[in-house]
Order: structure tokens, then C-alpha cells, then sequence
């Protein structure tokens, strides 16, 4: 049996549109993607797979569900078989278990004397600087001379590679480990068949997995002179991918989720001297540029990333490649620069842990600020690079997925340079447009036609039943229709530095989108559904399209229900015929009709969703199902009880 813990990190890490990739071509469709079915002969794409809810649908064999029951359905495999497949995809661990057959022992083979030789070597360069007299009086007095306690020294796993010129190989090789894979995981070198340590006389840093195993090292040298590196790596190998692989997340673990948050340093020592300091949810790059695979690592625990950057860090401009990552990953990406000189591991040393937070407090810049702090200094009052700054501020923002993020930054840039938002928004949207057709080039995707977004049709008339949210879906579209380009005003929940709140300007589509994306869900009921996912294909591109685009729509029945809504709208609406929206202060009241509107589709959905649950919880047999809907169903007793307290203003955290 696979512990509970395992089976939610494989839940969150797995992207249903990377493993569904692997078995069937997906297209971009609006937000989601589609492609034909694999569970039955189709010409026509009937299976989509939205990215944003991690759920598939086949409307041609009408399966559907999460990555899980995917690979159940497909591969034919159990529970625990496909939760398997996943986590080897991910490099997700299990467990050891007792009961393995011939086959999984030869496979996992390499990989485990791989690991098994890392951790002995692990334990060697402990054991080297705590035991012996050249370790403790060359390394560990290095590490408390650096102000490392005892304590931190031993839960980094800290040590030392004597320096003679094979105390490792040889100890290893004396234990009977494989000469060769010695070498392959880089802790020594083989010449005509002698080894000799690759980390000679160098203190040691483990690099844990996320699981806690010792993976590689990073070994420095106490040599002052410069023709040395500082710091040797290990090399890639079957079990170390650099990429992937963050230093000190291991430890950092539990303190990210708690703290919603991951500081994010460059330096081995930094982490340490940070953690020692009380500042436990750190990680670091270790030195090589941030890659998408290491954001997405730490958005497992949290979506909040604040960078740690040093003072004279000469590299500062080329960190800008790092936040527009940050930025693509949906996330929000904060900045603090150290004062000159400084590092975050000089500075945790040089302050108490109180100076060291209130320091992080107060420097904690947004990264348009960071951004245009450090680009104006170059710009001074030269207009040209003015005008380029802002082109590459606009640019970070073009990158960030949600569209009312992309507002309140658009916002900020403008009170900044005290420009129009209009010009703003004009040069965005511009660049959103060519992201996107860049990025579909990249992709393969062919041009996108607009027909080609929309479902076909069912082949059952739409009922109306007690069953759906149908009701609640169509007056969400008809206010899509109608009010979509309309302005609301919104309080965005942050504050101006005088303690103001901001305010952000954002059209009715894309605040509707948000708010029930927010909350993974989606439209559901035919032609609505249609009408929803080509409106959002609008919208990734910065338009709103037109009520004609619809109401002459070639599909019939989508111009059908666009005519339909759009006449309906003085009779049908309840929510809107109560607020006598069609008197003065129109605005005012459009963001409550909005609200309420949403309100009451998000409460039917989420009342239907409990009722289903509770009847599947009903007749589940198997236990581990069982515990995912209970899982499942308090999720959503728990968005039910926020949804009746809310008032729907604040929307961003
Ligand atoms: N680094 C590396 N190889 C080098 C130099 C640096 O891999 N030759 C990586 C290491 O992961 C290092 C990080 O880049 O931790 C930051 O470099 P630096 O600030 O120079 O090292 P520190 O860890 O801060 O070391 P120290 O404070 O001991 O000088
Ligand atoms: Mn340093």
C-alpha cells in the first residue's frame, strides 16, 4: 500500500496534459486541450483535457475523469499500478516494499547502486571530518569558524573528502562497490583503471532529493587561490538531474507550506546560514541559471517566490530570465536586494534573526519596482531607454497567465511613469498576441481557426433538469454576452504604501473568467460550454468578441442561444431584475449582478457536487477511493461555508 503522503505528492505533481501528451496528440482548444479519443474510433476530436480543473472527457465514450483514472482506463491498470506510473514519470519515491518481483529488482538495478555508492559516500565524508584529525581541524573547524553550529552542520549532512589522493575510492571499493559506478556518479575518477577522489581536500555538501536520499555533492575548496574552482559539482547522472534538483528543499519542505512562501538564494552557504538563522523556508539554485523544471518544483508547496539577491551581484540583469519564468508559471515572484557587499549568508551572520526579518520586511520589493529600480539607473533621463524600459516591464507582464494580475501590474506600471493605461494595454496585448503565435509556431499548433474550438454537437436537445446548473450557466452566459466588455472597478486586496487600497480596472469577461477559474470550474452544459471555451479562445489573445460574432455565428445553435440570451435579458434574470440594475448607477451595480450571479451558479455547483459525492461515498467499496472522495467532498464543504461568508470584493491575495 502507498502512503497517503506519497499518493498526494503524485497528485500534485502530475499535469494530466503531459501524461494524456504521451498518448494522445492534444491540440490547444481555448483553455483546455483536445484531441481525438482513445477509447474509441472518432474523426472528429471529441476528448478534452483541461489543464486548469486536471480532468480529461471523452464525450464520445462520455468517460471521464482525473490523471488516475486515466491511466486506469487506458492501460488497464489498478490503483496502485497507475499511481506507480506516475510517480516513476515524476521521480516521485515510494517507499521500499518487501514483496518486489526479479523483474523490478534488475530494473531498478543501476539506479539503486547508483544511490546506494552516493550514500556511502555521504556517510564517508562525515564520518572524515568528524573522526579523523585532518577532518576536524581542517573542516569542521572551517564550518564553525563560518559560524555553522554543530547542529546545522549535522542536519545539512555536512563533511569532508580527505585529501590524500584515494581515501574514498578506496574505502568504497574495499566495501565492494562497483568501480565503475564510482566513477559514474562522479566521486572519482578512473585512470587506467585506478581511481583517484574527485573531491580532494574539498568540504563536502550533500544535495538531498526531495525525499531526503543524497543525490550528488557539492565539494569546496579552502584554497584561497583563484586559479581554483571553488566549488566542484557532481555530474549529471541517472540519479542526479541539476535541473530538477533544488538545494536544501529537502529540508525546506514543511516550513514552504506553512509559510506559503520559498526564498529563493543562489548559494549552498546561504541556505545553511538562512535555516540556521531560523529562516527555514530557503532554497537555492545552486549557481546555475533557474529552470522552469525547478519553479515548478517549489509551486508544489507554494505559488509565492521571493528572490534573495546579493547587493554587487553582477548578474542581476541576467536574473530577469529567472522572474519572467516565475511570472509563466502563474506565480508571484517578489524581490530583496542585500545592501553592497552583502550576501544573504554574510548578512544572517552579521544581524540578529530580528534585524535579519525586519531587513526581508522592509526590502521586499514587487518586481515591477525591482525591475525598474534597477533599469532606470541605466536609463537615467534618456527617453530611448525609458521607452525600453517599460517595453521590457510590459513584456514580464505579457508573460503572466492570469489576466487580472495582468491588470493590476499594467495599473502599476502606469501610476509609476504616470502614463495612460490605455497605451499600456494597447502595447500588451500586442505582445500577448505575439506570445502566442510564438509559442504555437514552438508548439506545432496550426493556425488557430475558430471553428475548429467549438464541441460537436450533441445529439440529445438541451433539458432542462433539476440535475445541472444549466440555469445558472445560462445567465453567466448571457452576462458574458452582454456585459462582457463592460469596466467594473475591484479592489485587488493590496494596498498603496500610504495603506490605500488598489483598485484595478478590469472588464466584466475577464473577472467572470477569473472568478470561476479560481475555482476550477468550468461551464459545463452543451452550447453554453461551446459559447464559454471560444470566448475564452478571445480572450487569451486580449479580445473580447463581439455579441454579432456570436448571434451570427455560423454553428446555428450557437446563434441560436446567443439570440436567445441576449433577448431574454429583461425577463429571465432574477438576479438582475432584483437590483433594478436598469436604473441609475449602473456600475455600481453591475459588479453586485455580477457577483450574484456567479454566487449562485458556484453554490448550485457545488451543492451538486456534494450530492454526487456523498452518493458515490455511499456504495464505495474500495478504501483508498473512499478516502479521496471524503478528501474531496470536505474540499468542497469548506468552499461552500467560504462562498456563504464572502462578498466577493477581494480577489486577489
Ligand atoms: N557555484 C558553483 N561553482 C563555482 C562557484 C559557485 O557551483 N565555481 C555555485 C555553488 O552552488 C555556490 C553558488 O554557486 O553555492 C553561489 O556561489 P558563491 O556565492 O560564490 O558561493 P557561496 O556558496 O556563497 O560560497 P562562500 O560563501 O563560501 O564563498
Ligand atoms: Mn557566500
Amino acid at each position: 500500500m502507498i502512503p497517503k503522503h506519497i499518493i498526494d505528492e503524485i497528485f500534485q505533481a502530475a499535469r494530466i496534459e503531459e501524461v494524456i501528451g504521451e498518448f494522445v496528440h492534444l491540440k490547444k482548444a481555448g483553455s483546455n486541450l483536445k484531441g481525438l479519443s482513445p477509447f474509441v474510433e472518432e474523426k472528429t476530436p471529441s476528448f478534452m483535457v483541461s489543464p486548469a480543473k486536471q480532468i480529461f472527457k471523452d464525450f464520445s465514450s462520455s468517460k471521464g475523469g482525473n490523471v488516475v483514472s486515466f491511466l486506469m482506463e487506458l492501460e488497464g491498470y489498478s490503483y496502485p499500478e497507475a499511481l506507480r506510473w506516475l510517480a516513476e514519470k515524476y521521480n516521485i519515491e515510494i517507499p521500499e516494499e518487501k514483496a518486489q518481483t526479479a523483474e523490478q529488482i534488475q530494473a531498478q538495478n543501476k539506479r539503486e547502486s547508483l544511490s546506494i555508492v552516493t550514500k556511502f559516500a555521504a556517510e564517508f565524508f562525515q564520518n572524515a571530518m568528524w573522526e579523523t584529525g585532518e577532518g576536524k581541524s581542517i573542516a569542521l573547524s572551517y564550518f564553525r569558524s563560518r559560524g555553522f553550529s554543530d547542529e546545522t552542520i549535522k542536519e545539512f549532512e555536512l563533511g569532508y573528502c580527505p585529501d590524500s589522493g584515494s581515501a574514498l575510492s578506496d574505502a568504497a571499493l574495499k566495501e565492494g562497490y562497483n568501480k565503475e559506478y564510482i566513477s559514474e556518479v562522479g566521486l572519482a575518477k578512473n585512470y587506467d583503471g585506478k581511481l583517484r577522489d574527485f573531491f580532494r581536500g574539498r568540504v563536502m555538501f550533500p544535495i538531498h532529493n526531495v525525499s531526503g536520499k543524497v543525490i550528488a555533492f557539492g565539494g569546496r575548496t579552502l584554497k584561497k587561490d583563484k586559479n581554483v574552482a571553488k566549488y566542484f559539482n557532481s555530474p549529471e547522472s541517472e540519479i542526479y538531474h541539476k535541473s530538477k534538483v533544488l538545494y536544501g528543499l529537502y529540508q525546506a519542505k514543511t516550513a514552504l507550506l506553512k509559510h506559503d512562501l520559498c526564498y529563493l538564494t543562489e548559494g549552498y552557504t546561504d541556505v545553511i546560514s538562512l535555516h540556521q538563522a531560523g529562516l527555514n523556508n530557503v532554497v537555492a539554485s545552486s549557481g546555475t541559471a533557474l529552470t522552469t523544471d525547478q519553479i515548478r518544483l517549489i509551486k508544489r508547496y507554494t505559488n509565492n517566490i521571493t528572490v534573495l539577491y546579493d547587493g554587487d551581484a553582477a548578474g542581476i540583469k541576467a536574473s530577469f530570465r529567472g522572474i519572467d519564468l516565475i511570472l509563466e508559471q502563474g506565480m508571484n515572484v517578489r524581490v530583496v536586494l542585500f545592501p553592497d557587499g552583502e550576501d544573504p549568508d554574510s548578512f544572517a551572520k552579521s544581524h540578529s534573526q530580528e534585524e535579519l526579518l525586519t531587513y526581508l520586511e522592509e526590502h521586499t520589493q514587487d518586481f515591477i519596482s525591482f525591475k525598474t529600480g534597477v533599469l532606470l539607473e541605466d536609463a537615467q533621463s534618456d527617453p530611448i531607454k525609458k521607452s525600453q524600459l517599460i517595453h521590457q516591464l510590459v513584456h514580464s507582464v505579457a508573460i503572466v497567465p492570469d489576466s487580472i494580475m495582468r491588470s493590476v501590474y499594467i495599473k502599476q506600471i502606469a501610476d509609476r511613469f504616470e502614463m495612460d493605461e490605455q497605451t499600456l494595454l494597447f502595447e500588451l496585448n500586442k505582445q500577448r498576441r505575439s506570445i502566442s503565435s510564438e509559442k504555437d509556431k514552438r508548439a506545432g499548433f496550426e493556425q488557430k481557426n475558430e471553428l475548429e474550438v467549438v464541441q460537436p454537437l450533441p445529439k440529445k436537445q438541451i433539458k432542462v433538469s433539476d440535475e445541472t446548473a444549466e440555469h445558472q450557466e445560462r445567465d453567466l452566459i448571457r452576462i458574458l454576452l452582454s456585459y462582457g466588455h463592460q469596466k467594473l472597478e475591484i479592489d485587488t486586496g493590496e494596498e498603496e504604501e500610504d495603506g490605500d487600497p488598489i483598485y484595478a480596472e478590469v472588464n466584466v469577461a475577464q473577472y467572470l473568467v477569473h472568478q470561476l477559474q479560481e475555482d476550477d470550474f468550468t461551464i459545463e452544459a452543451p452550447i453554453y460550454k461551446d459559447i464559454y471555451f471560444e470566448y475564452l479562445s478571445y480572450l487569451e489573445k486580449e479580445e473580447i468578441p463581439s455579441i454579432a460574432h456570436f448571434t451570427q455565428h455560423p454553428n446555428r445553435e450557437i446563434n441560436q442561444v446567443a439570440v436567445d440570451v441576449l433577448s431574454y435579458q429583461y425577463s429571465v434574470s432574477e438576479n438582475w431584475k432584483k437590483k433594478e440594475i436598469y436604473v441609475k448607477n449602473e456600475k455600481e451595480h453591475l459588479l453586485e449582478s455580477v457577483d450574484s450571479a456567479i454566487h449562485s451558479f458556484k453554490e448550485k455547483r457545488i451543492n451538486l457536487l456534494i450530492n454526487n459525492l456523498q452518493e458515490a461515498m455511499k456504495t464505495e467499496q474500495n478504501e483508498e477511493e473512499l478516502m479521496q472522495l471524503m478528501v474531496e467532498n470536505n474540499r468542497y464543504l469548506k468552499i461552500r461555508m467560504e462562498l456563504a461568508k464572502i462578498t466577493g470584493r477581494t480577489i486577489l491575495k
